[in-house]
Protein backbone atom coordinates (compact mmCIF):
# COMPACT_ATOMS: atom_id res chain seq x y z
CA UNK A 1 0.00 0.00 0.00
CA UNK A 2 3.01 2.28 0.71
CA UNK A 3 3.90 2.06 -2.63
CA UNK A 4 0.73 3.30 -4.18
CA UNK A 5 0.88 6.39 -1.42
CA UNK A 6 4.15 7.18 -2.80
CA UNK A 7 2.36 7.31 -6.52
CA UNK A 8 0.13 9.44 -5.60
CA UNK A 9 2.91 11.65 -3.80
CA UNK A 10 4.66 11.76 -7.00
CA UNK A 11 1.46 12.31 -9.33
CA UNK A 12 0.52 15.31 -7.18
CA UNK A 13 3.58 16.95 -6.93
CA UNK A 14 3.67 16.75 -10.95
CA UNK A 15 0.26 18.09 -11.93
CA UNK A 16 0.19 21.50 -11.51
CA UNK A 17 -3.96 21.15 -10.57
CA UNK A 18 -3.75 18.43 -7.80
CA UNK A 19 -0.44 20.39 -6.48
CA UNK A 20 -2.54 23.53 -5.94
CA UNK A 21 -5.36 21.44 -4.58
CA UNK A 22 -3.89 19.47 -1.82
CA UNK A 23 -0.35 18.57 -0.38
CA UNK A 24 0.43 15.66 1.87
CA UNK A 25 3.76 13.97 2.89
CA UNK A 26 4.16 10.01 2.46
CA UNK A 27 5.37 10.41 6.29
CA UNK A 28 1.73 9.31 7.48
CA UNK A 29 0.26 7.04 10.06
CA UNK A 30 -0.59 4.05 9.13
CA UNK A 31 -4.27 2.76 9.80
CA UNK A 32 -3.58 -0.77 9.47
CA UNK A 33 -6.84 -1.66 7.79
CA UNK A 34 -7.86 -5.10 7.41
CA UNK A 35 -8.20 -5.77 3.19
CA UNK A 36 -12.01 -6.20 2.07
CA UNK A 37 -13.35 -7.04 -0.97
CA UNK A 38 -16.32 -4.95 -3.00
CA UNK A 39 -17.80 -6.72 -5.71
CA UNK A 40 -16.06 -5.39 -8.14
CA UNK A 41 -12.67 -4.93 -6.85
CA UNK A 42 -11.27 -8.70 -8.46
CA UNK A 43 -12.29 -7.49 -11.63
CA UNK A 44 -9.20 -4.56 -11.65
CA UNK A 45 -6.19 -7.12 -11.40
CA UNK A 46 -7.26 -8.16 -14.49
CA UNK A 47 -8.24 -4.66 -16.64
CA UNK A 48 -6.18 -3.17 -19.16
CA UNK A 49 -6.85 0.67 -18.54
CA UNK A 50 -6.46 2.91 -21.23
CA UNK A 51 -3.41 5.17 -19.58
CA UNK A 52 -0.78 7.56 -20.06
CA UNK A 53 2.82 7.78 -19.56
CA UNK A 54 2.05 9.80 -16.32
CA UNK A 55 -0.55 7.40 -14.74
CA UNK A 56 0.54 4.16 -16.11
CA UNK A 57 2.91 3.67 -13.08
CA UNK A 58 0.23 3.77 -10.04
CA UNK A 59 -2.26 2.29 -12.28
CA UNK A 60 0.25 -0.92 -12.09
CA UNK A 61 0.93 -0.54 -8.69
CA UNK A 62 -2.62 -0.30 -7.53
CA UNK A 63 -3.01 -3.45 -9.51
CA UNK A 64 -0.53 -5.54 -8.07
CA UNK A 65 -0.89 -4.84 -4.48
CA UNK A 66 -5.11 -4.53 -4.87
CA UNK A 67 -5.73 -6.86 -2.84
CA UNK A 68 -4.10 -5.30 0.17
CA UNK A 69 -6.67 -2.54 0.16
CA UNK A 70 -9.32 -2.19 1.87
CA UNK A 71 -12.38 -2.14 -1.54
CA UNK A 72 -15.48 -0.49 -0.36
CA UNK A 73 -19.39 0.67 -2.12
CA UNK A 74 -20.63 3.70 -1.05
CA UNK A 75 -24.19 3.39 -2.36
CA UNK A 76 -27.11 1.15 -1.70
CA UNK A 77 -28.66 -0.87 -4.71
CA UNK A 78 -31.99 1.05 -4.00
CA UNK A 79 -30.09 4.28 -4.32
CA UNK A 80 -28.18 3.37 -7.86
CA UNK A 81 -29.76 0.52 -8.72
CA UNK A 82 -27.73 -3.27 -8.80
CA UNK A 83 -25.00 -2.74 -11.82
CA UNK A 84 -23.84 0.35 -10.05
CA UNK A 85 -23.52 -1.06 -7.20
CA UNK A 86 -21.73 -4.48 -8.64
CA UNK A 87 -19.52 -2.89 -10.53
CA UNK A 88 -18.06 0.41 -8.85
CA UNK A 89 -16.35 0.39 -5.80
CA UNK A 90 -13.22 2.12 -4.41
CA UNK A 91 -10.78 2.55 -1.14
CA UNK A 92 -9.47 5.61 0.81
CA UNK A 93 -6.18 5.88 0.67
CA UNK A 94 -5.44 8.97 2.83
CA UNK A 95 -8.28 10.15 4.99
CA UNK A 96 -9.76 10.09 8.35
CA UNK A 97 -10.61 6.52 7.94
CA UNK A 98 -8.40 5.89 5.38
CA UNK A 99 -5.00 3.41 4.89
CA UNK A 100 -3.04 6.63 6.00
CA UNK A 101 -4.15 9.12 8.31
CA UNK A 102 -4.89 12.73 7.49
CA UNK A 103 -7.39 14.68 8.95
CA UNK A 104 -7.29 17.50 6.14
CA UNK A 105 -7.69 15.57 2.74
CA UNK A 106 -9.08 12.31 2.09
CA UNK A 107 -7.84 10.34 -1.01
CA UNK A 108 -10.04 7.87 -2.71
CA UNK A 109 -8.67 5.47 -5.79
CA UNK A 110 -12.16 4.47 -7.21
CA UNK A 111 -13.32 2.51 -10.24
CA UNK A 112 -16.46 2.10 -12.14
CA UNK A 113 -16.92 -0.29 -15.13
CA UNK A 114 -17.89 0.60 -18.51
CA UNK A 115 -21.09 2.14 -19.86
CA UNK A 116 -22.06 2.98 -15.72
CA UNK A 117 -24.03 6.15 -14.86
CA UNK A 118 -23.42 8.03 -11.65
CA UNK A 119 -26.42 10.26 -11.73
CA UNK A 120 -26.28 13.53 -10.33
CA UNK A 121 -24.99 13.77 -6.86
CA UNK A 122 -23.01 16.41 -4.72
CA UNK A 123 -20.98 16.58 -1.47
CA UNK A 124 -19.98 19.52 1.07
CA UNK A 125 -16.30 19.06 0.44
CA UNK A 126 -14.29 20.36 -2.35
CA UNK A 127 -13.30 17.66 -4.65
CA UNK A 128 -10.88 17.41 -7.62
CA UNK A 129 -10.88 14.30 -10.17
CA UNK A 130 -7.70 13.02 -12.17
CA UNK A 131 -8.29 10.38 -14.21
CA UNK A 132 -6.01 7.13 -14.14
CA UNK A 133 -6.98 5.24 -17.01
CA UNK A 134 -9.71 5.38 -19.19
CA UNK A 135 -12.59 7.80 -20.08
CA UNK A 136 -15.69 9.14 -19.08
CA UNK A 137 -18.07 12.08 -19.85
CA UNK A 138 -18.01 14.52 -16.86
CA UNK A 139 -21.27 17.07 -16.39
CA UNK A 140 -22.23 19.97 -14.03
CA UNK A 141 -25.04 22.10 -14.32
CA UNK A 142 -22.55 24.42 -16.88
CA UNK A 143 -20.26 22.22 -18.71
CA UNK A 144 -19.90 18.86 -20.27
CA UNK A 145 -16.62 17.37 -21.16
CA UNK A 146 -14.79 14.02 -21.66
CA UNK A 147 -12.21 13.51 -19.65
CA UNK A 148 -9.14 10.98 -19.92
CA UNK A 149 -5.96 9.65 -18.48
CA UNK A 150 -3.73 12.65 -16.75
CA UNK A 151 -6.67 15.09 -16.79
CA UNK A 152 -8.61 16.86 -14.05
CA UNK A 153 -12.05 18.08 -12.97
CA UNK A 154 -12.40 20.35 -10.13
CA UNK A 155 -16.19 20.76 -7.95
CA UNK A 156 -17.40 23.35 -6.02
CA UNK A 157 -18.65 22.67 -2.50
CA UNK A 158 -22.31 21.39 -3.03
CA UNK A 159 -21.83 21.77 -6.63
CA UNK A 160 -23.93 19.07 -8.11
CA UNK A 161 -22.52 16.89 -10.51
CA UNK A 162 -22.71 13.50 -12.31
CA UNK A 163 -20.45 10.94 -14.47
CA UNK A 164 -20.77 8.86 -17.53
CA UNK A 165 -18.53 5.97 -18.14
CA UNK A 166 -17.92 5.54 -21.69
CA UNK A 167 -17.08 1.91 -23.52
CA UNK A 168 -14.11 1.48 -21.04
CA UNK A 169 -14.00 0.89 -17.28
CA UNK A 170 -12.67 4.47 -15.13
CA UNK A 171 -10.13 4.37 -12.77
CA UNK A 172 -9.40 7.71 -11.03
CA UNK A 173 -8.04 9.36 -7.88
CA UNK A 174 -10.91 11.29 -6.07
CA UNK A 175 -9.34 13.98 -3.52
CA UNK A 176 -11.76 15.87 -0.85
CA UNK A 177 -10.36 19.20 1.25
CA UNK A 178 -12.33 21.28 3.06
CA UNK A 179 -15.30 21.20 5.14
CA UNK A 180 -17.79 18.42 5.43
CA UNK A 181 -14.45 15.96 4.60
CA UNK A 182 -16.38 13.54 6.98
CA UNK A 183 -19.41 12.85 4.79
CA UNK A 184 -20.11 11.20 2.40
CA UNK A 185 -21.71 11.79 -1.19
CA UNK A 186 -25.27 12.44 -1.56
CA UNK A 187 -27.41 11.68 -4.76
CA UNK A 188 -29.39 14.77 -5.75
FE1 LIG B 1 -18.02 14.09 -6.25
Amino acid sequence: MHLILQHAHMLCNSNRELKNFCRFSTNLTDNNLSPTIASASSSITTTEFKSSNETLPIIETIKKYAGEASWRQTYSISEVGEDFANRHCYFELIGPNGHYYNKAIRVFVCYWGEYLNYDWHSHEAEEIYYILGGKALFKTKTMTKVLKANDTQFHKSWESHATEILDEPLLALVIWRGNGLDKLAQID
